[in-house]
C-alpha cells in the first residue's frame, strides 16, 4: 500500500454572486514510501492548494467545499480533527514552503526554532536539544551552527533560510515531506544546492518527497513519477524517462517543448504553449486543454476525456494522445468515409 493515497480530492472556493473556482478537481496520485513524486504544471493548475488540502492547511474561509481522501498510512488526513492533524504535521509529515520568510517566526532565533520542532516532536530538551539543532544545521550545510542559532531569520541569507527550513522540517524525521516551489526564490547555484541537499536526505532517511514545481528541470534531476496538472485535475502520470522520452499527452509535450536546450541551434526558438491556463474549458465540458491544444479534434469537446491507462504503466486523460514512434494512427470516420 502506498505512503499517501490522494483519491478524487477536490477544492472548491465558492463566493457569493461569484463563479466558483474548482481549483482541485478529482486529482488521485499516490507516493510510495521514499520515493520522489513530482506535481507540474503552470501556475495557477492547483499545486499548492493541493498540498494545502492534504496538509488541512487551507485558508477557512466560508464557501470552501473539500472532497475526496487524502489517505496517509491508513488514515484519511481530511477527517482528522485540527488537533490529530497537527500531530501527523511535523511528526510523519512535515513541508517546506515557497517563501522561507513567511514561515519562520521573524521575532524568535532560529535556534530556538528548531529546537522547539525537537521538543514537540521527539521530546528532546536543554543541552541535547541544542547540540542535535546545531548538527541539523550542520548536516543542512549552514557554517558556523552555533552562532548561526543565535540570530534571528532576517539576519540570514534567502538560502541560508532555506536551509533552516528544511533543517526543522527533517528534525521531526517525517516519512512525507512535501516540498512547495522550495526553490523558485533562491538564486540558480543555491538553487542546485537545495536540491542537492533534499536528494540526499531522501536517499539518507528513505523520508518520501512530494515535489511540487513549475520547473522540469528540477523534476528531471530528481522526481521518480511526474503527475502533470492542468486545470486542477492530473492529466498524465508516468515515470519520470518515459514521460520525457515519449510524452502522450499534448499538455505534457507542450511543457517539455517550453524548456530552453542546450542542445538546441542557434536562433532556434523556444516553443511557448499558445494561450494561458485562464483559456480553459471547464472539464465538464470537455477537455480543459482543447482550447490551447494543437492535437484538438471534436471528440474533445463535449464531455470530459476519460483516464486511460496504457500498458506501459503510465496513465494520460487525452482522446487524441501523441502516438508512440511506430504507431500508425487510427483513420478518423471521415477520412475512412
Ligand atoms: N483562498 C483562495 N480563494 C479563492 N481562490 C483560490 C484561493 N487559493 C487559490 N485559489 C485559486 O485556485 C487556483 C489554483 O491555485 P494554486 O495556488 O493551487 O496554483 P499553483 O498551481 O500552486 O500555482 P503557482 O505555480 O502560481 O504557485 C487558482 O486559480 C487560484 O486563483
Ligand atoms: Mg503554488
Amino acid at each position: 500500500m502506498a505512503l499517501l493515497e490522494v483519491e478524487d480530492l477536490s477544492v472548491t472556493f465558492a463566493r457569493r454572486g461569484q463563479r466558483a473556482v474548482h481549483a482541485v478537481d478529482g486529482v488521485s496520485f499516490s507516493v510510495d514510501a521514499g520515493e520522489v513524486v513530482g506535481l507540474v504544471g503552470e501556475s495557477g493548475c492547483g499545486k499548492s492548494v493541493t498540498s494545502l488540502a492534504i496538509m488541512g492547511l487551507l485558508p477557512k474561509q466560508p464557501g470552501l467545499r473539500v472532497g475526496g481522501k487524502a489517505v496517509f498510512d491508513g488514515t484519511d488526513l481530511l477527517q482528522l480533527d485540527d488537533r490529530s492533524r497537527r500531530d501527523i504535521r511535523g511528526r510523519d509529515i512535515a513541508m517546506i514552503f515557497q517563501d522561507p520568510l513567511s514561515s519562520l517566526n521573524p521575532v524568535i532565533p532560529i535556534g530556538l526554532q528548531v529546537t522547539e520542532v525537537l521538543a514537540r516532536h521527539r521530546g528532546m530538551k536543554g543541552e541535547t536539544a541544542a547540540k542535535e539543532a546545531a548538527a541539523l544545521l550542520d548536516r543542512v550545510g549552514i557554517p558556523d551552527p552555533k552562532r548561526r542559532l543565535k540570530e534571528y531569520p532576517h539576519q540570514l541569507s534567502g538560502g541560508m533560510r532555506q536551509r533552516a527550513l528544511i533543517a526543522m522540517a527533517v528534525a521531526c524525521q517525517p516519512r512525507l515531506l512535501i516540498a512547495d516551489e522550495p526553490t523558485t526564490a533562491l538564486d540558480v547555484t543555491i538553487q542546485a544546492q537545495i536540491l542537492e541537499l533534499l536528494k540526499e536526505l531522501v536517499r539518507d532517511s528513505g523520508t518520501a518527497l512530494l515535489m511540487i514545481t513549475h520547473d522540469l528541470g528540477v523534476v528531471a534531476g530528481m522526481v521518480d513519477t511526474v503527475n502533470v496538472l492542468y486545470g486542477g485535475r492530473v492529466v498524465e502520470t508516468a515515470r519520470r524517462r518515459p514521460l520525457f522520452r515519449q510524452p502522450r499527452h499534448p499538455y505534457t509535450v507542450g511543457l517539455l517543448g517550453s524548456v530552453p536546450r542546450l542542445d538546441a541551434g542557434r536562433g532556434e526558438k523556444l516553443n511557448p504553449i499558445p494561450g494561458s491556463v485562464r483559456d480553459l474549458l471547464p472539464w465538464p465540458d470537455g477537455c480543459a486543454f482543447a482550447p490551447r491544444c494543437a492535437r484538438r479534434i471534436d471528440e474533445c469537446v463535449g464531455e470530459p476525456p476519460e483516464l486511460v491507462h496504457a500498458h506501459d504503466g503510465r496513465s494520460y486523460r487525452c482522446v487524441n494522445p501523441e502516438p508512440l514512434p511506430g504507431m500508425v494512427p487510427a483513420p478518423r470516420e471521415e477520412e475512412s468515409a
